[in-house]
């Protein structure tokens, strides 16, 4: 596959829903991007809008309401919503895979029919509940419990911590603890309905960045889980969880590309035009080596998220991969932006201009799906096969 590795020509589709995904960047995301920002307030329409056009279920097969796509066309679609407004992207990304790729890979035909195609289409939102107040990083120290009924039911108790999309959602994919004995093979995924008795939702939290996006804690109380509501195995959970999660990472990856890219382009506008000196700040050899930098950190983000990607739409393993494209990403997204920040003196650090909420969105990819250190961790254990 090493030939492969270096032909990036995409094709016609793949180029299709990138054109699709900029456009209502472009005329419906961006226009809203500062409001959003400013008032936190969730931009259904704009995902109704996106759901309609295919792009809330991207990879999922047109029998179950979605694109029929595959990953590359993701991460071509997702750098366009995400150099419009993160926010969005952060909705679009939970959406796609954290929600629907691990029931498409681990559901029931019923389940699939159940769940993907609402959510594929945008009329609903989705969710993915595995981070808990005491365990994030250490997600299996999870303290959520399913105790598992002599009907096959399971009764649900127990906490999780900022879910994407919670305070919206019609469906959640959540992770407890059946057998606490086990370990990591004692947590099972379990399908949940937000309008069901024994779930509850806390307040929204304010955040740095990604203000449009809704994230919130979820408790359950003696929430009663219907055995056709298991997702996978019992005691599979864990597997799947991080799973989803690889493939989530390459969607991260590519919102974080998307966010350097829009501050990259802003940039490249302004050193053109802002004189000091007797010329552009762009003649200084100081901000032309910044350039430098933001565009080498930019394509290594883009080449290893599509090699990432390209893994995946081979069906190989790509764990290690997908960690190296978002921990270079969001790194050079953190990097990029604050350059970006700097070169543009006072006007970067003024709300008249996008480049400061570039600078607080571009934070959130180096922290949520696994940190920075996570992915260090993951990616090191993979090479070494030492912990
Ligand atoms: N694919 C399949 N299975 C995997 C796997 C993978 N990528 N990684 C691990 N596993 C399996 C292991 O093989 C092991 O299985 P066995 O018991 O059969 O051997 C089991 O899972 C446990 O693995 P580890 O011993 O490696 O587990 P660990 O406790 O050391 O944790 C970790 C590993 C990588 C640190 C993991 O806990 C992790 O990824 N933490 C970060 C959590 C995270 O990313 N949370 C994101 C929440 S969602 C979110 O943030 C959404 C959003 O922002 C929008
Ligand atoms: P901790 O795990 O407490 O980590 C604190 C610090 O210690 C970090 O710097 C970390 O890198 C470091 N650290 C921890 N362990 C190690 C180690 N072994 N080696 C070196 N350093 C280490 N979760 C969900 O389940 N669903 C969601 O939809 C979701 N959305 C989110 C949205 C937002 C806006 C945010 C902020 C978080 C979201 N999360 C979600 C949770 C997110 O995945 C966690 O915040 C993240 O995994 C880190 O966990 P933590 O916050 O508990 O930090």
């Amino acid at each position: 596959h090493r030939e492969a590795l270096v032909d990036f020509g995409f094709s016609e589709e793949q180029l299709m829903i990138q054109d699709v995904a900029r456009r209502i960047a472009r005329e419906k995301i961006a226009p809203s991007a500062e409001h959003h920002d400013r008032s936190g307030e969730f931009p259904l329409e704009n995902i109704r809008a996106l759901g309609e056009n295919g792009l809330m279920g991207i990879e999922v097969p047109v029998e179950y309401g979605g694109a029929g796509m595959d990953p590359i066309s993701y991460v071509l679609a997702m750098i366009e919503i995400a150099a419009a407004d993160a926010a969005h992207s952060t909705i679009v990304s939970v959406n796609n895979s954290l929600f629907c790729n691990g029931i498409l890979t681990f559901g029931t035909e019923a389940q699939k029919q159940k769940y993907v195609r609402a959510i594929a289409e945008g009329r609903e939102i989705g969710a993915f509940a595995l981070t808990e107040p005491q365990s994030g990083s250490d997600a299996t120290a999870m303290r959520c419990r399913a105790v598992k009924q002599a009907d096959g039911r399971f009764v649900v108790n127990g906490k999780k911590s900022w879910i994407t999309s919670g305070p919206v959602a019609k469906y959640i994919v959540l992770f407890a603890m059946t057998e606490p004995e086990k370990g990591a093979r004692g947590i099972t995924a379990f399908m949940i309905d937000t309008e069901r008795a024994g779930f509850h939702r806390g307040k929204t939290e304010p955040k740095l960045g990604i203000r449009a996006s809704a994230t919130c804690e979820i408790e359950f109380t003696d929430y009663v889980v219907e055995a056709d509501e298991v997702l996978g195995e019992e005691g599979q959970g864990f597997k799947i969880a991080m799973g989803v999660l690889d493939a989530g990472r390459i969607g991260i990856a590519s919102q974080a590309i998307g966010i350097a890219r829009a501050a990259y382009e802003a940039t490249l506008a302004y050193v053109k035009d802002r004189k000091a000196f007797g010329q552009p700040i762009g003649a200084f050899q100081m901000t032309q080596a910044k350039i430098a930098d933001m565009k080498c950190k930019l394509d290594a983000a883009m080449l290893l998220t599509l090699r990432a990607a390209w893994l995946k739409g081979q069906g190989q393993r790509f764990t290690t991969e997908a960690s190296v494209a978002k921990l270079t990403a969001s790194e050079a997204a953190m990097w990029i932006t604050h350059q970006a920040l700097q070169i543009h003196g006072g006007m970067g650090y003024s709300k008249e201009m996008p480049i400061e909420r570039y600078f607080r969105d571009a934070k959130i990819t180096e922290i949520y799906e696994g940190t920075s250190e996570i992915q260090r961790l993951v990616i090191a254990r993979n090479e070494t096969g030492l912990r």
